[in-house]
Formats: C-alpha cells, sequence, structure tokens
C-alpha cells in the first residue's frame, strides 16, 4: 500500500457529467472524476468500458457530447491536443505511436527539434533524448531504429518522451499490459518518482494487484457509468472485480487428462545468429510449455522462425512429425501450427476489415469462390466472436474501432478457431479484463484438452504458473533450464527468468 506524499485537495482536473456516444451507442455516460496532484488515480473497467475513450478526451482527441472539463480553475466543454498539451496533460495513449521508421531520438524529439536557423541541431536531438532515457534509467540506444526495439522498449520510449514533455498530469493508458516483470517495476518506480513529485497520473491496468500496490485512488467504470469510486485503501480485489465485472470471476488450474507421448511441435538445434543458438525444444500433444527469458527477444525470435516469418540458419522444426519448409508461412499454416502473435496490432490485424473479416482471413475451410458471400461469411464468423465475447456499440465494426482487449479477443478467434494441431501463444491476454483472461486460459486448457500442442511466451509470471506445465528458460539464446510448473514457486520462476538462481 502507499500513500500520497501531497494532501492538497484542489483538483488539476476535473472531468463533470462527460456523456461520449458513437454512433448513437453511448461509451461513456455522466461520467465525474476528479484528479489531484501527487497522486496515482487508477482507471479500472473491464475491455469496452470506457477507459480509453475518457483518456481521449482528456487528451484532446475526441470531444465529449456534453459535461465539461474543468482543467486549471478554467470550466471548458472540450480540449483540442494543442490546449490539452498546453495546460500540461501528456498522454502515452493505448494505441501506442511511435513513427517505426525514425530513431528513438527524433521519436523523443518530434515536435520539438532544436534548430539553428533552418538547420535541425542532429548531436543535440541524440544528446537531449539520450539524457532523456538516462535520467529514467532506461538503457535504450537513442540511435536505434523505433521499429526494432521490442514492445516493452516502445513503451519505454513513449514513456520518456512524454516525461520529457513536462506536465501537470500523465496519462499511462495501459504501460505495463505486455511488459516482463523487471520493464513493469521500471515503470511502477516511475511513476511513483513521478507523483511524488507532485504530478497526477492517470494509470490504467487489468492487472488488479498491480493497481491496489500503486494507487492511491480508483475510479470503477463498467459500461461507460462510474460504480465505484474511492481510496484504493478502502477497496480489495474482490470488491474491485466485483466493480467491474458484476460478479465474482475464479480462474483455477484444472487437472489435466494425463498427456499423449506424441511430439506435436518439435524443434532441434534452432540457430538464427543472433538471439538463438542451437535451442531445443519439444512439446507434446496436449501440454502448454512456456518458454522464458529475461528479455522477449528470444521468444518473439521463435515465434518468428517457427510461424516462417523469417529463416533460420540451422537446426529443424517438425509440426506432428512433418519437417517445416524454411521460411514460408504456407507451409507453417498447412501443418496446422497457429501463431497468435504479440503484436496484434501490426502482425496480427488488419485495422480497417470488420471483425468477421478479419476472423474469417484464417478460416482455411472458407471456400474462396464464395467469399463475396458476406452473409456466409457472417454466419460462420459469428459463433466465433460469440465464443470468444467480442464486445462492441456497433454489430461489425471496422476492428480499429474496438477497445483495445477486444481486439486481443479477435485475434484468438481468428487463430484459435481454425482446429490447429499445434499453436504458439504470445501474450494471448495482452489488454484483456479479469474476466475475459479466465475465459481465454479455459480456452487454452480445451485446446490442450483436445490434443493440441500449445507453446506460450508470456510476460506474466502468473499467467505462466496457470497455464503452462513445463516451463523452458532461455539465456543467450540457449536452453539453460527445465521445470515442471507444480514444482516451483512464482517467486521462483521470475528469479530464474530475470537470471538469479534457484
Ligand atoms: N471510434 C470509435 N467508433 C466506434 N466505437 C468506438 C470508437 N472508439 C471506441 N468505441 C467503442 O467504445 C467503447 C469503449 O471503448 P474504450 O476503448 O474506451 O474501452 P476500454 O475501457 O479502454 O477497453 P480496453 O480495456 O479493452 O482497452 C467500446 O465498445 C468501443 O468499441
Ligand atoms: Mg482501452
Amino acid at each position: 500500500m502507499t500513500t500520497a506524499v501531497t494532501t492538497a485537495m484542489t483538483t488539476v482536473i476535473r472531468v463533470d457529467r462527460i456523456t461520449k456516444s458513437f454512433g448513437g451507442a453511448a461509451a461513456l455516460t455522466d461520467v465525474s472524476v476528479d484528479f489531484f496532484p501527487g497522486e496515482v488515480h487508477a482507471l479500472m473497467g473491464m475491455n469496452g468500458a470506457g477507459k480509453s475513450t475518457l483518456v481521449q478526451i482528456l487528451s484532446g482527441a475526441l470531444n465529449p457530447d456534453s459535461g465539461t472539463l474543468e482543467v486549471g480553475g478554467l470550466v471548458q466543454n472540450q480540449l483540442n491536443p494543442r490546449q490539452a498539451r498546453k495546460v500540461g496533460i501528456s498522454t502515452v495513449p493505448q494505441r501506442r505511436e511511435l513513427v517505426m521508421s525514425l530513431t528513438v531520438a527524433e521519436n523523443i524529439m518530434l515536435g520539438q527539434l532544436p534548430t539553428s536557423g533552418a538547420m535541425v541541431r542532429w548531436h543535440s536531438v541524440r544528446e537531449t533524448a539520450q539524457e532523456a532515457l538516462r535520467a529514467l534509467g532506461i538503457t535504450i540506444d537513442a540511435d536505434a531504429i523505433a521499429g526494432d526495439l521490442t514492445v516493452a522498449e516502445q513503451t519505454m520510449v513513449e514513456v520518456a518522451r512524454e516525461v520529457r514533455r513536462g506536465g501537470k498530469v500523465l496519462i499511462l493508458d495501459e504501460p505495463t499490459a505486455c511488459l516482463g516483470p523487471e520493464a513493469a517495476q521500471q515503470i511502477r518506480d516511475l511513476v511513483l518518482r513521478l507523483r511524488d513529485s507532485g504530478v497526477a497520473i492517470l494509470f490504467i491496468s487489468h492487472h488488479i494487484s498491480e493497481v491496489l500496490h500503486l494507487a492511491d485512488r480508483i475510479t470503477v467504470l463498467r459500461d461507460g457509468r462510474v460504480t465505484w469510486a474511492g481510496l484504493a485503501t478502502e477497496t480489495d480485489e474482490k470488491g474491485l472485480v466485483r466493480d467491474m465485472v458484476g460478479r465474482d470471476v475464479v480462474s483455477r488450474r484444472p487437472v489435466r487428462p494425463a498427456r499423449s507421448n506424441e511430439v506435436g511441435l518439435s524443434v532441434r538445434g534452432l540457430c538464427d545468429g543472433r538471439f538463438l543458438d542451437c535451442f531445443d525444444i519439444d512439446v507434446r500433444r496436449g501440454e502448454i510449455v512456456a518458454v522464458l527469458g529475461p528479455a522477449g527477444d528470444a521468444q518473439s525470435r521463435l515465434f518468428d522462425l517457427l510461424s516462417g516469418r523469417r529463416r533460420f540458419d540451422g537446426g529443424q522444426v517438425s509440426v506432428a512429425g512433418k519437417k517445416l519448409k524454411n521460411g514460408k508461412i504456407t507451409d507453417s499454416l498447412a501443418s496446422g501450427l497457429r501463431c497468435v502473435t504479440g503484436d496484434r496490432r501490426r502482425l496480427g490485424l488488419i485495422p480497417g476489415l470488420t471483425i468477421d473479416e478479419n476472423v474469417m482471413l484464417a478460416q482455411d475451410r472458407l471456400d474462396k469462390r464464395r467469399i463475396h458471400r458476406w452473409s456466409l461469411l457472417t454466419r460462420r464468423a459469428k459463433p466465433l466472436r460469440e465464443r470468444y465475447r467480442v464486445v462492441s456499440l456497433a454489430e461489425n465494426p471496422p476492428v480499429e474501432q474496438l477497445s483495445g482487449g477486444n481486439q486481443q479477443k479477435v485475434l484468438l478467434a481468428k487463430w484459435l478457431g481454425t482446429a490447429p494441431s499445434a499453436v504458439l501463444l504470445e501474450d494471448p491476454t495482452n489488454g484483456v479484463d479479469v474476466s475475459a483472461m479466465a475465459e481465454i486460459h479455459s480456452l487454452v486448457d480445451r485446446l490442450a484438452g483436445e490434443g493440441v500442442a500449445v507453446l506460450l511466451a508470456s510476460s506474466s509470471a502468473e499467467e505462466v504458473m496457470r497455464l503452462a506445465d513445463r516451463v523452458v528458460v532461455v539465456r543467450d539464446g540457449r536452453r539453460i533450464a527445465e521445470y515442471q510448473v507444480d514444482r516451483i514457486t512464482r517467486d521462483e520462476l521470475i528469479a530464474t527468468t530475470l537470471g538469479g538462481a534457484l
């Protein structure tokens, strides 16, 4: 539990009876929230509850239909992005906004490039950005290209950019969503330091223990309305779940039936010249194996190689006994291997296509000649959409209009609805709420129960403990240890992943 240093009760932002609809359906109704300096204020709620919509209103990206915002004593009906920045509101949105082809330094300094006459002072751009990173204890090279960074590093760069710009309010929309324990802790430490310097922080996360640990004040939204607001000390995990979901949520490890001895996925001597060095792993049918490492690089690369997105330098991959061709996505798909990517925006979904279209893209049984028959497409996609409980205001909107967690559910429906023989899951519950997480975990249990070989890479130790049978630890590109999950504790798991000895 933490306490705020400042107890001053003057608000920095007062949100008063804000309502916002999309196409006639309400995303926020009569929402009032006060934000105070020197406090971490967590916003919680299920996927689609309206959290990011409120963030967008506060950052000036969206205008509310009614209600007011009071910032620094001025009452306004709406803000534009420039005004929001001017009054000191900095935002790291849920949909990250780095320019992938630019360097880290250019991204951090974008819009504020130092110039002499008509010339940009590139040396100063690099120095200032590197200093901004260093000040936050971040060891990323300012000259690196943003697109080459891991998702965790990209988040850090965005946070550094916003912190450098300063301001009275820092909004972080799910900054720790797919970060490993170390990176998430770095973000939390930073949040506390900024809070102690008097900044008001709006923090969004689906990790309840993280929120209870970090927040001074919590507001819970359900279906766009505030269902609970108060001090973090006045609630607990059970209370929060009830306020968010409306009922208790239970997620337990099932007793899995005895697994077959048949190997579903086999990796032998896999090398890529950088992140993997003669790496071996076997996943039996019906087994869930987690692969863990200190940074996510090896896992991400392993998944790229297995799915055929990248070629490997040496080694062999087999699915259900059939050897895969190197670097051939079609061969990997034909073998029944499915890859639920950790980067749903860049690699997983096509933003302009609807939920049903995205889901059906992966359905190999769909007769291509009849794909123009939209009624057929919807008839086949709808049961999957319902099974994965994809929630949206409109019936079947383009996926870019879905909340983050609901986009993740579309991604799972797309790949897991295809009768796979082996599945690669990279952060499968990235950004999904407690209730959907429990459902997704049981769906993965069920897949394994049906004899699918599941290889999991997750940044959450809790998720690994909940889902996996076995954990393989990779360091310096090699498999260095292996544990049965029922023989180690969560803390031991974290210690071994970060490089400590068990
Ligand atoms: N531009 C838009 N057009 C139509 N509907 C939208 C738009 N933006 C958001 N919505 C809808 O508004 C609702 C609230 O979405 P929002 O993104 O605020 O949810 P959230 O609480 O942030 O959820 P998550 O935890 O999944 O990120 C959702 O039903 C979403 O589909
Ligand atoms: Mg959101």
